[in-house]
């Protein structure tokens, strides 16, 4: 038996990464899944795929109507379309700043708008939208993407306030750096930053997308029947506190 058996899920940016391994592990427990993405995803076979950009409300409206005709409901929707931006801001223009906000926080509340009437409907779901610990801390050269995250473990706890009572969880993922095609893109193999920043996972490592599933996949869950409004950092420890090396120096490993 599937810890998701008999729901129906909708994964935002699933063509990829994060949404790529939550559309696999859903389906894997059983979940019925529809997946959006504005890249074409290399294997979906067995899932419902549309092309769409999340910032496009109208689309994002017809998608989560479609879903509930379809199904008659919708359980869980996941919120993993985003993108990496920032620079220190004297270095930004008004509009790389507000490509960030819009796919990263708008789209999120779009995404969760889209599904809001089949869940108020049924009187249940569950909302997970993908932050970062980013979107819980400061971070040299983040800026724009840092307030965007931000923004989003925000909303969603705003979300957890408000339907709430409608029977509706809403918890924010925030990954640590997680080993994608969005990570492989940012940071160049073998320079010092990438060496520094897996030195701030106590686990030594990058995370791995199947890890980030996982959370979700408790999230979507009955098993989180009375978690929402939390942000989960899932991260090897990176938001834990600060890693300078001193364990080493104690010679502690
Ligand atoms: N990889 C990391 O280290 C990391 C860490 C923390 C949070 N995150 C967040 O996790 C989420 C998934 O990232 P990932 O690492 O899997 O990256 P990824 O680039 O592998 O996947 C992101 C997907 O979002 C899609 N997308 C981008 N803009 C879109 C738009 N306007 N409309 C629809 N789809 C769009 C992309 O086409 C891509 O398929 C993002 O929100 C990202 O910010 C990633």
């Amino acid at each position: 038996m599937g810890r998701l058996d008999g729901k129906v899920a909708h994964v935002t940016g699933a063509a990829s990464g994060i949404g790529e391994a939550c559309v696999q592990r859903f389906a894997a427990e059983g979940a019925i899944v529809y997946g959006t993405d504005i890249a074409e995803p290399t294997d979906f076979a067995g899932h419902d795929f549309s092309s769409l950009d999340v910032t496009d409300e109208a689309a994002q409206m017809a998608q989560g109507a479609r879903i509930a005709e379809k199904q008659g409901r919708v359980d869980i929707v996941v919120t993993a379309a985003g993108i990496a931006a920032g620079g220190p801001i004297h270095t930004l223009s008004v509009a790389d700043w507000q490509r960030c906000q819009d796919i990263n926080l708008t789209g999120t509340m779009v995404s969760i708008k889209a599904v809001l009437p089949a869940m108020l409907a049924q009187r249940s779901g569950s909302i997970i939208t993908v932050a970062s610990v980013e979107g819980l801390e400061g971070c040299e050269g983040g800026s724009t993407y840092n307030a965007s995250k931000g923004g989003v473990v925000l909303l969603t706890k705003n979300v957890a306030c408000d339907y709430g009572p409608s029977g509706i969880r809403a918890n924010a993922i925030c990954p640590g750096f997680i080993d994608t095609p969005m990570l492989r893109d940012t940071l160049v193999d073998g320079s010092d930053f990438k060496n520094a920043i897996i030195g701030q996972h106590k686990l030594r490592r990058f995370g791995e997308s199947h890890e980030i599933a996982s959370a979700a996949l408790f999230l979507g869950s009955d098993d989180a029947s009375f978690v929402t409004g939390v942000a989960l950092p899932v991260d090897g420890g990176y938001n834990a506190g600060h890693a300078y090396g001193l364990g080493e120096a104690f010679g502690q490993m």
